[in-house]
């Protein structure tokens, strides 16, 4: 565990035991067609390519990110922060430790480019990505289900580059 300044916080990685609370977490987060089970959870986190983390206050998950690894790309495949939790820079703290965490194994499995799909009409998550540095690269139209009679909704595609050689400017 990563004892945090604030010691009301602490952030570990996520195992198997952890889908049950997971699911109810995100089902607090994201809507009925949105959110995933506990079974879904389980599996994922059984997957060597998927880790994840968990930010814990007064004994209670805040939140929790869920990403996959292949070779030297990531995928963030999920974030979820409690309702009662946003705005106290719990997401923004989830995605910096993913990252560090990654980085931290070596630089044989370092990320070179991290993605993230996102609802395009999902603004706060949008805007966090973005502080964090993500741009739009792609856009997935009709890729989120919605209630029946609504248009399905596109997913907007984000990156954030990794490991950027600094540009330094030499003045002649
Ligand atoms: C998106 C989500 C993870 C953000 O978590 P959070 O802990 O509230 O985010 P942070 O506190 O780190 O926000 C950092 C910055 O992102 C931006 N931001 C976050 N939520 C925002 C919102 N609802 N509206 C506008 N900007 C927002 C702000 O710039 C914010 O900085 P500020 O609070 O100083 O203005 C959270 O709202 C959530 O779990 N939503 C439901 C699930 C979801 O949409 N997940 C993402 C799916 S891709």
């Amino acid at each position: 565990m990563l004892p945090l300044p604030n010691r009301l916080l602490t952030l570990r990685e996520l195992n198997i035991a952890d889908a049950a609370w997971m699911a109810l977490l995100h089902k607090e987060c994201f809507t009925p067609l949105q959110c995933w089970t506990a079974e879904s959870f389980h599996s994922l986190l059984l997957q060597p390519s998927n880790a994840g983390i968990v930010l814990i206050t007064k004994d209670e998950p805040a939140g929790f990110i869920l990403a996959s690894h292949v070779a030297d790309e990531g995928e963030i495949l999920t974030l979820a922060v409690h309702p009662t939790q946003h705005r106290k820079g719990y997401g923004t703290l989830l995605v910096n430790s993913l990252i560090e965490t990654r980085q931290k194994h070596g630089p044989e499995h370092h990320i070179q480019k991290l993605f993230l799909d996102v609802m395009e009409n999902n603004h706060g998550a949008i805007a966090l990505y973005r502080s964090l540095g993500f741009e739009v690269i792609a856009k997935r139209e009709g890729y989120y289900q919605m209630p029946a009679g609504k248009k399905n909704m596109a997913a907007l595609v984000m990156q954030k580059k990794l490991n950027e050689p600094q540009h330094i400017h030499i003045p002649n």
